[in-house]
This record gives C-alpha cells, sequence and structure tokens, in this order.
C-alpha cells in the first residue's frame, strides 16, 4: 500500500464525488476542477464493471501500481489480455477505480479459480465496489458449475481484506511462512471458499468428521 497516496487523499476526501476527482487526478495525471464535480448529485453515482482491452491495460497496471504492494510482470498483463470474464476494472461514474485478475489453477487434482488480484483506489473503497467484482467472480464459478473452490493469498496482516472475503464465506486454510518476499510482512494466509468437497478414496472430505463422530 501506497502511505503517501493514502495521506494525500483518504480522510479529506469523504465525499464520493470529491474522490471521484482526487482518483481521476492520480490515474490520468489530469487537471481537475472541483467545480465541475461538485455538481453532480451524489445519488447518481454507479459501478459498472467492463473488459480489460489493450486499450485500456495502462490503467490496469497504474492502479495495480498503486493498490498493491506487489508488482506484477508483462506475463500477468499479456495474460490478462486473454482472460475474458476473469479480469474486469470497476468504474465509479466512468472513471476505472478497481480490478480484478483470476486465472484458472488446475495443480493438486482440482480445478480452482485462483483470485490474483482484487482491489480498490483507497477513496473509493468501502462504497460495495470490491463487493461488485468478488460477486461477478462468485458468479462466473457457479455458472460454469465445474469448480472445486476458489482460494487467494493475502499478506496476514491485510484484516481489511480478511474480513471482506470472510464476509463472502471465504476462511482460512493454511498460513505460508515467506510467501512474499520483497515485502514485510513475508507471510501470506490462504483464503478459500469451497465449492464442492474434495472426494478422497470415496469419501467426501466433510463427510469424513461425521463418520468418526458416530
Ligand atoms: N475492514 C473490515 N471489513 C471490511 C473492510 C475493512 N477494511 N473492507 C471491506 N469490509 C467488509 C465489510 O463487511 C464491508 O461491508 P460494509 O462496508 O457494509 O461494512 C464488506 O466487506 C464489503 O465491502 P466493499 O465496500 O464491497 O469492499 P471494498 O470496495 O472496500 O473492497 C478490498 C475491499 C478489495 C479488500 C479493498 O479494501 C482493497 O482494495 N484493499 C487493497 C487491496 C487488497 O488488499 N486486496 C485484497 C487482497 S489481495 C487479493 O485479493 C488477491
Amino acid at each position: 500500500m501506497d502511505a503517501g497516496y493514502r495521506q494525500k487523499y483518504s480522510p479529506r476526501y469523504r465525499d464520493p464525488v470529491l474522490q471521484t476527482g482526487a482518483c481521476l487526478f492520480a490515474i490520468q495525471g489530469h487537471q481537475l476542477s472541483h467545480q465541475k464535480f461538485l455538481h453532480r448529485p451524489v445519488e447518481m453515482s454507479k459501478t459498472e464493471l467492463g473488459d480489460v482491452t489493450p486499450h485500456n491495460i495502462k490503467q490496469l497496471k497504474r492502479l495495480n501500481e498503486v493498490v498493491f504492494p506487489v508488482s506484477y510482470n508483462d506475463k500477468f498483463y499479456k495474460d490478462v489480455l486473454e482472460a475474458g470474464e476473469l479480469a474486469k476494472l470497476a468504474y465509479y461514474n466512468d472513471i476505472v477505480v478497481g480490478a480484478v485478475c483470476c486465472r484458472i489453477d488446475t495443480s493438486e487434482n482440482s480445478r480452482r479459480l485462483y483470485i490474483m488480484t482484487l482491489g480498490c483506489l483507497y477513496p473509493y473503497r468501502r462504497l460495495g465496489i470490491g463487493s461488485k467484482m468478488l460477486e461477478h467472480v462468485l458468479n462466473y464459478v457457479q455458472q460454469d458449475g465445474n469448480f472445486d473452490s476458489i482460494f487467494l493469498h493475502v499478506q496476514v496482516n491485510n484484516e481489511g481484506a480478511i474480513d471482506f472475503y470472510k464476509k463472502f464465506g471465504f476462511e482460512i486454510v493454511e498460513t505460508k511462512e515467506h510467501y512474499y518476499k520483497r515485502i514485510e510482512p513475508t507471510d501470506a494466509h490462504v483464503l478459500q471458499k469451497t465449492l464442492r468437497p474434495k472426494i478422497t478414496n470415496g469419501v467426501k472430505n466433510g463427510d469424513e468428521k461425521k463418520d468418526n463422530e458416530k
């Protein structure tokens, strides 16, 4: 998380209309007239998701640089361009303020959806934008019907994100020491939402406990 950015834009900009101006400035480097935004009614604000394309991929890169403490390489962005519904930009009043990027993981004998990044610019948090992106992902896996689980890594001190995911039924299933190389703390939790129980030797994981209890 960029401390300078947070300090500059966070507590003073409680009004989403002013926040819109602040972030447009941050992302696109435009000088803004507050006057233009002060007259726009808050009720008109709306969130929409849009595709990632070669035309807006730089906005995704810039957003990820601001939101996440780790950087992503060219292959990440090349793959994102091929990801279809698994990569989306979030627009708030037509301005890019968030993004989600996922990929399909077929390791460990399962088909899982891995959320690589899901983030929203600081002034736009707690407005339901993260939920909108995660609901898109949850709808995707539900419609596909062939995923075992959804998972992601999160830094152990990222309590806000952990609370956010728990609200959607994710659980901490593992903690990996020294998962991150260049940021502190280096440990990561694996958060997972199980969609269908794993079958081991013909026994569903969830059923094992019931049998032992008898
Ligand atoms: N503290 C406690 N609970 C929270 C927090 C928080 N900081 N943020 C969200 N929640 C919970 C609340 O229950 C909230 O409902 P409420 O506002 O009615 O109380 C609910 O989640 C939904 O919140 P949203 O407004 O939909 O979430 P938001 O748009 O703020 O996005 C996110 C949440 C994505 C975690 C945001 O804080 C963010 O971008 N953080 C920086 C990037 C990041 O850490 N991403 C996640 C980890 S990395 C990864 O996902 C792979």
